[in-house]
């Protein structure tokens, strides 16, 4: 059974994943660190992240894994480097490549075979898995976007004005949505959420009730 969680960087979406699969006792999927595996390879390679083709080609080449709650890029785990304001930065830009969406896309549909899976992105719900069991698309306002990623970057000892990671998360926010592949929209029959004004567990206890509501009236 796949659940999709969507939405925009820093709407909640992977806090909320990762709990729901614990909840659940699924498999989690965090296919954001798919786009930044790609992107690390790219800048340790010294590809150019502009010439398409090439970065295509990087991301038919790596091989990348999942071991408890590492990411592997054969086999070297880069859980933390792919978490730089650079990686992130070139991840958005690999993004609009379709070499790069058609190879990772296969990877998470290969991923999820057989298993119950909490997916998470931006177009698992539209693109990926368009006949997923449940689906939600989570948003935030942008100063609450904006707050919680000063308190990410100051818990790793990197301090931004506010206002920069605005501009940051307006223009990535742009990037995402207007591309023109898979951009990140809601899926037509996917639960939308605000969770700027709600904690963590009131989050997950609202997507863990719909789940398990669905659950017992749905066969699946
Ligand atoms: O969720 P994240 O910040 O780790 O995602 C990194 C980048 O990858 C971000 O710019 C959006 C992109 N992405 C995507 O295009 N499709 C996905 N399914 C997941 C992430």
């Amino acid at each position: 059974m796949i659940v999709t969680i969507d939405g925009p960087a820093g709407s909640g979406k992977s806090t909320a994943a990762r709990g729901l699969s614990q909840r659940l006792g699924f498999e989690f999927l965090d296919t954001g660190a798919m786009y930044r595996c790609v992107a690390w390879s790219v800048l340790d390679q010294n590809v150019n992240p502009a010439d398409e083709q090439a970065v295509g080609a990087v991301s038919q080449q790596i091989k990348i894994s999942f071991s408890d709650a590492k990411v592997l890029v054969d086999g070297q785990n880069v859980s933390q480097l792919i978490r730089t304001p650079e990686v992130t930065e070139i991840a958005s830009l690999v993004a609009q490549y379709p070499a790069v969406r058609t190879e990772l896309v296969r990877l998470q549909r290969q991923t999820a075979e057989g298993i119950d899976i909490v997916s998470e992105g931006r177009d698992q719900g539209t693109v990926v898995f368009p006949e997923a069991f449940c689906k939600f698309f989570l948003i935030a306002d942008p100063q609450e976007r904006a707050r919680r990623r000063h308190e990410e970057l100051q818990a790793q000892g990197k301090g931004m004005p506010i206002a920069d990671i605005l501009q940051q998360i307006d223009e990535r926010d742009q990037r995402d949505e207007q591309r023109t592949v898979a951009p990140l929209v809601p899926a037509d029959d996917a639960i939308e959420f605000n969770t700027s004004t709600l904690t963590i567990e009131e989050v997950l206890d609202q997507l863990e009730q719909i789940v398990r509501s669905r659950m017992s009236s749905k066969p699946h």
